[in-house]
């Protein structure tokens, strides 16, 4: 299996299989175990890997750092105000550049047509760290931490409460439909996924048997769902949306009474972070003074609930991208799992 994987690019879920997908969910989840038991997994060791960044980050930047060192691998990271790309320099230039220089490219920023731009013209495997269109490796970690939670993921039910039409909301509709996992997007009218995307998770469900609903419907949409899931309500460069947001999606909040109507006693809550669950950052303060409103996508009540599962899912950003990392850019043995 791993062969399949070597010198590829991770940019979107739709580029994989449904057993790549699964296979690179069991190797996070075996990587996770040499990790605990200090086991040496240094599958990348003397390779240069670049981490190129528009946008912040905490988990994808933290991750990819410390996954590349546990690999043997260098990181190097090379923010917006660092370099020329897109700026002095075109995409395909910086591309052809540092695919002499680096074995790896992670990329976060805007543009879908960047990161695939850099794979096609760099010749070296690229990871897409999050574009406005998709957060692929997110999803790896996210379905490692649901599969940990209930030992398996076909026929089990995510319930997307939100904005519909985010990165986080289009990755979890495709890779649920790819990977047999029934998906409900609920989600205000104005909010619901692009159609285009809607037909291409259709179009997966069809093989895999899972079930997709886009429903405006809190109580249809997260009924008997065994993961709710949320994300934030203004993505990175939308901030002037905040009032606009808040009012479309206030009935959407993840809230004690919203978690009661899954009616199922063992329903988790994910959230790919950050979140607005308090007052305690710039953004929670400005949205307390400006809009009166101390929590937002999730209350901090489910947040520290027993339902909460993000901080898993943070950790699991480590084991997958380094999962993803050693399979693409690794020419060591890998172990089947
Ligand atoms: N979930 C996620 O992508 O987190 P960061 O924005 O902190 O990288």
């Amino acid at each position: 299996m791993t062969s399949v994987f070597k010198g590829r690019s991770f940019l979107a879920e739709k580029d994989f299989t449904k057993e790549e997908l699964q296979y690179l969910i069991d190797f996070s989840q075996h990587l996770k175990g040499m990790k605990a038991n200090n086991q040496p997994h240094r599958y990348l060791d003397g390779k240069n890997i670049a981490l190129l960044f528009e946008k912040n980050s905490t988990r994808t930047r933290a991750a990819f750092t410390v996954a590349a060192v546990d690999l043997g691998a260098h990181p190097e990271f090379l923010g917006a105000n660092d370099i020329q790309l897109g700026t002095k320099e075109s995409v395909e230039d910086t591309a052809k550049v540092f695919g002499r220089m680096f074995d790896g490219i992670e990329f976060r920023g805007f543009s879908q047509q960047v990161v695939e731009d850099l794979a096609n013209y760099s010749g070296v495997p690229v990871w897409n760290g999050l574009t406005d269109e998709w957060h692929p490796t997110q999803m790896i970690a996210d379905f490692l931490t649901i599969q940990e939670n209930f030992g398996e993921l076909t026929g089990l039910t995510i319930a997307y409460c939100g904005d519909g039409r985010n990165n986080v909301a289009n990755s979890l509709l495709v890779t649920s439909a790819i990977l047999g996992v029934n998906i409900h997007v609920v989600t205000p009218k104005a909010l619901q996924p692009e159609a285009t995307i809607i037909a291409q998770a259709q179009a997966y469900a069809k093989e895999s048997g899972a079930k997709i609903l886009v429903t405006d419907d809190v109580d249809q949409g997260v009924l008997g769902a065994d993961v709710v899931y949320t994300d934030v309500w203004v993505s990175m460069g939308e901030e002037e949306k905040f009032q606009e947001r808040i009012e479309q999606l206030l009935p959407y909040q993840v809230n004690q009474s919203l978690m009661k109507k899954t009616q199922n006693d063992q329903v988790i809550f994910m959230h790919c972070l950050p979140a607005f669950h308090d007052d305690q950052t710039t953004y929670g303060k400005k949205a307390a003074q400006a809009y009166g409103i101390s929590e937002m996508e999730v209350t901090d009540e489910v947040f520290r609930s027993k339902y909460a599962r993000q901080f898993d899912q943070a950790e699991n950003r480590l084991h997958s991208i380094k999962a993803i990392m050693a399979v693409t850019a690794g020419d060591l043995f890998i172990p089947k799992v």
